[in-house]
């Protein structure tokens, strides 16, 4: 049995207070913690292991195995150092949870930043990440095959206009439609998409640190070459690291946005520059061309992931 967010919270001695929110670990995404708002003295939230949680006798109430001298010990939750499953969209886990209403928290990987604790984290979430994403995510586990569709695709296609982009340094998401075929099997359709940011000559700069990035073919030809100074520059919607979507989020620490990807936690600016979490690098910038009424044309190309370098897949 899950506990409401609501629940009153008894220690051996006495009530101390009802649960306010629980906090997630992303990898096993299972509770790591309930977080106790007292109902005495101010009123603070204090952050219980999961595993002081003796009995869940009914979904009204949860019996901690500590007494509440010991319960006043528990650290005072810092709100700041976690953002809610709405800001990493960390896939079905409400279902999983079953935890209503009221947040549902996880750590915030910017603020890991012990060395020897980061190490540790970042260690474990190849380990156990890897672990959790192979046999759930057959798709990524394809992804980090190689060929697995058709020989190199240069062609260009349209994904939409760029005047839905109203302001520059925001990621904006174009989805779209793309057929595949694997061998023996019948074409199918498959949703993809592609981030674009209109960037301002910073952003520009720090993309492209002031060449034209250029993009080959199979053979080694040259096919296009991105402008150092062109306003809009696209992004693959796969993750470097293991090949997750990822998403626009405003967070408590980066109020102007960041691309947060749900699965690792890797945290990206808007010039795809990794600032956290375990991507071995930088979003996978595409090819592409704006016309003169406004329509992004890209060339859809896919790299491996979890690699430094870009080693081109598709
Ligand atoms: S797939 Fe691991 S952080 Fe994105």
């Amino acid at each position: 049995m899950q506990p409401k967010l609501t629940a009153k919270t008894r220690c051996t001695d006495g009530e101390v207070g009802t649960v306010s929110k629980v906090i997630v670990d992303p990898l096993s995404r299972e509770i790591s913690h309930v977080v106790v708002r007292e109902s005495n003295g101010q009123g603070a939230d204090r952050r219980v292991p999961i595993s002081q949680v003796q009995a869940v006798p009914n979904e009204e109430e949860i019996v901690l195995g500590c007494s509440s001298e010991a319960f006043g010990q528990f650290p005072v939750l810092d709100r700041d150092a976690y953002v809610t499953i709405h800001d990493v969209e960390i896939a079905h886990l409400e279902d999983h949870l079953h935890v209503e209403p009221g947040e549902i928290l996880v750590p915030y990987p910017r603020l890991e930043r012990g060395v020897p604790r980061r190490r540790f984290f970042t260690n474990m979430t190849h380990a156990i990440g890897t672990l959790i994403a192979l046999p759930l995510v057959f798709p990524v586990l394809k992804y980090l095959m190689k060929p697995m569709y058709k020989p190199f695709d240069n062609s260009w296609f349209s994904i939409g206009n760029v005047r839905k982009i109203k302001k520059e340094n925001i990621g904006y998401q174009f989805k779209f439609q793309k057929g595949f075929q694997e061998a023996f099997m019948p074409e199918q359709q498959i949703e993809k998409n592609i981030w674009v940011v209109k960037a301002t000559p910073e952003v520009q700069k720090t993309v492209y640190g002031g060449k034209d990035k250029k993009f080959y073919d199979h053979k080694g030809n040259l096919i296009w070459m991105n402008k150092a100074t062109s306003p809009y520059i696209g992004y693959s919607g796969k993750c470097p690291h293991l090949g997750c979507g990822y998403k626009w989020r405003r967070t408590k620490n980066f109020p102007d946005g960041v691309f947060l990807c749900p699965c690792h936690l890797s945290i990206y600016d808007e010039a795809g520059k990794v600032l956290d979490g375990p991507a071995p690098r930088p979003l996978d910038v595409l090819p592409m061309q704006v016309n003169a009424a406004g329509e992004v044309q890209v060339i859809d190309i896919e790299y491996k992931a979890g690699v430094r370098n870009q080693v081109r897949l598709l």
